[in-house]
């Protein structure tokens, strides 16, 4: 079976299960003891949460009244807030913990919340920014010069597409390139134009691999459509090279490269650390070998082989994970941190699979267009972001990259295990996840005593950290002190308490028996 044996393996039975879960909210009594502790460590945990909670409110106090008044107008606002922490305990912090999400300037790696509050950005902005906000603000400051005469002009295309389409050739190794305003866009495009060339219906993604939000590639919880051409199948396995050598209708395979850090595991995030069983170990060679594996029979069986390189892209290596992992794809897709600050989307592939008609079936074509496709200002700004990582400096940093960000994540670790603190690292260059090595129903805490530090991470927590390469050594010991004082506050405040016979199975354990007893309750009503 090519199929993997987690519900994410399982796209249309985890969806039914996503259905029924029921939810229940733990209230402030059980709040800091949900998992037993006794009194003491619930006083102590409780007065480590209000302290947090007030020197939010102290500190961020213009910051959050201004988000709060965006709560029920902007819906993303209210859905990341309510997703920050497992659902059980999302309504009381939603209640209590309120902090900064306005901002209005950078500094280098930092960000200035409304308040005036300056904190190092850890986020990454999803990915965007690689080498440091000054950088994009250059970049598009500098295609905003470049195009101000033009305007917003679509349709016609500004001459820096001729360059910026060169160079994008010479990166991928490929032969064309098409424009789109999102990663999720030039995923769509790239599989499309990959069932128009093969005839074949289906794409094959991995368990756990995100490409953007296209119900077309996101088969599982979130999306309510019924994907019927999708296989999601298990990484690294041998199975799955048996599915593409023996089907005769897979189009395309999909990969996503950061998942090299936890094959078929979906990305981490807070929402679903219910107890410490996250899991990331980054194996580089395993993954080339299987990339290897992949590629030969891709090419054996004329299934096209998409990597895409949103998120890796120009961040493993300066022709992204390609040469990073050492293996040719037929299409890459890029986007993110291309488009110099703005958003952005690109397919590069070999000729005869970007070819959108037939020379002969004139009526038979592979549509994409999109309204802002190659922008001007979009391919300005792209433009300055292809020039400036040119740069001497950045073009060295690739060169020994792996060991340079190993080795700031080997320091990291050894400072955490000197303190004795239940907190590890896992990296893949500067994409960090966090692992937490005693059992506990509360390691999503974390995300707040970071955030008190002066640190900024994404909605999703502890599971993303994203930094950019502009961080200086300076720069980087002071964010592991805070990294290091958050992780020291978290466990003088109990939240890392053992019971007796406490693991993690125990936790999801006692979570099922909540579970049934709140279905209960409800059938009760
Ligand atoms: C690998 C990958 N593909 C596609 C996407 C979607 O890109 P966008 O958010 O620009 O639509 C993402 C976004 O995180 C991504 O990481």
């Amino acid at each position: 079976m090519a199929k993997h044996p987690s519900l994410t393996g399982h796209s249309k039975m985890s969806r039914r299960i996503a259905k029924i879960v029921p939810t229940y909210h733990i209230e402030e009594d059980n709040f800091f003891c949900s998992d037993n502790a006794p009194d003491n460590i619930k006083e102590k945990r409780k007065a480590g949460f209000d302290k947090i909670a007030a020197h939010f409110y102290t500190t961020m106090a213009k910051s959050i009244a201004a988000g709060e008044q965006l709560k029920n107008s902007v819906s993303d606002v209210d859905f990341t807030h309510a997703y920050r922490v497992p659902f059980q305990f999302s309504q009381f912090i939603k209640d209590k913990i309120k902090f900064s999400t306005i901002v209005t300037q950078t500094r280098g790696n930092q960000i200035k919340d409304l308040d005036g509050n300056w904190t190092y950005d850890l986020s990454g902005s999803y990915g965007v920014n690689l080498f440091g906000y000054e950088f994009y603000k250059k970049c598009m400051q500098e295609g905003h010069d470049m195009v101000r005469s033009l305007g917003p002009v679509l349709g016609s295309y500004h001459p820096v597409i001729a360059e910026n389409t060169e160079c994008l050739k010479k990166i991928s190794g490929l032969d064309e390139v098409s424009y789109h305003m999102s990663g999720t866009e030039a995923v769509m495009q790239a599989v499309r134009l990959a069932r128009y060339h093969t005839g074949k219906s289906h794409l094959v993604r991995f368990c756990g691999a995100y490409h953007g939000w296209w119900d077309g590639v996101q088969p599982g919880v979130g999306n309510q459509r019924n994907n019927d051409d999708i296989y999601t199948l298990k990484e690294m396995d041998k199975d799955t090279l048996k599915v593409l050598k023996t089907r005769k209708d897979i189009a395309c395979v999909l990969i996503n490269p950061l998942q090299a850090m936890h094959p078929n595991i979906n990305p981490p995030s807070d929402a679903m650390l219910i107890a410490s069983s996250r899991q990331a170990n980054f194996d580089k060679q395993a993954y080339i070998n299987w990339l290897h594996e992949l590629r030969e029979v891709c090419t054996n069986r004329g299934i096209v082989l998409i990597m895409d390189e949103i998120f890796v892209g120009f961040r493993l290596a300066y022709k992204g994970a390609q040469e990073y992992f050492n293996v040719k794809a037929d299409m890459v897709t890029y986007g993110k941190t291309l488009g110099g600050g703005l958003p952005i989307g690109v397919v590069c592939g070999k000729h005869h699979l970007m070819k959108r008609y037939r020379e002969d079936r004139p009526t038979h074509i592979c549509f994409a267009r999109g309204t802002f496709n190659s922008h001007p200002l979009v391919m300005a700004c792209m433009n300055r972001f292809l020039h400036a990582i040119q740069d001497e400096l950045i073009q060295s940093q690739y060169k020994d990259i792996d060991l340079f960000w190993n080795n700031r994540v080997e320091q990291l670790n050894d400072k955490l295990a000197e303190h004795e603190l239940p907190v590890k690292f896992v990296n893949i260059v500067s994409v960090w996840t966090i692992l937490f090595t005693v059992p506990s129903r509360y390691n999503w805490m974390f995300q707040f005593y970071l955030r008190a530090q002066g640190l900024t991470i994404s909605w999703i927590g502890s599971g993303r950290l994203i930094i950019s390469h502009d961080f200086t050594d300076e720069e980087y010991a002071i964010v592991m002190e805070k990294i290091v004082s958050a992780a020291e506050n978290m466990k003088k405040d109990g939240w890392w308490w053992q019971g007796n016979n406490m693991s993690n199975k125990s936790i999801k354990r006692q979570i099922a028996r909540e579970l049934i007893t709140s279905v209960i309750k409800r059938s009760r009503l």
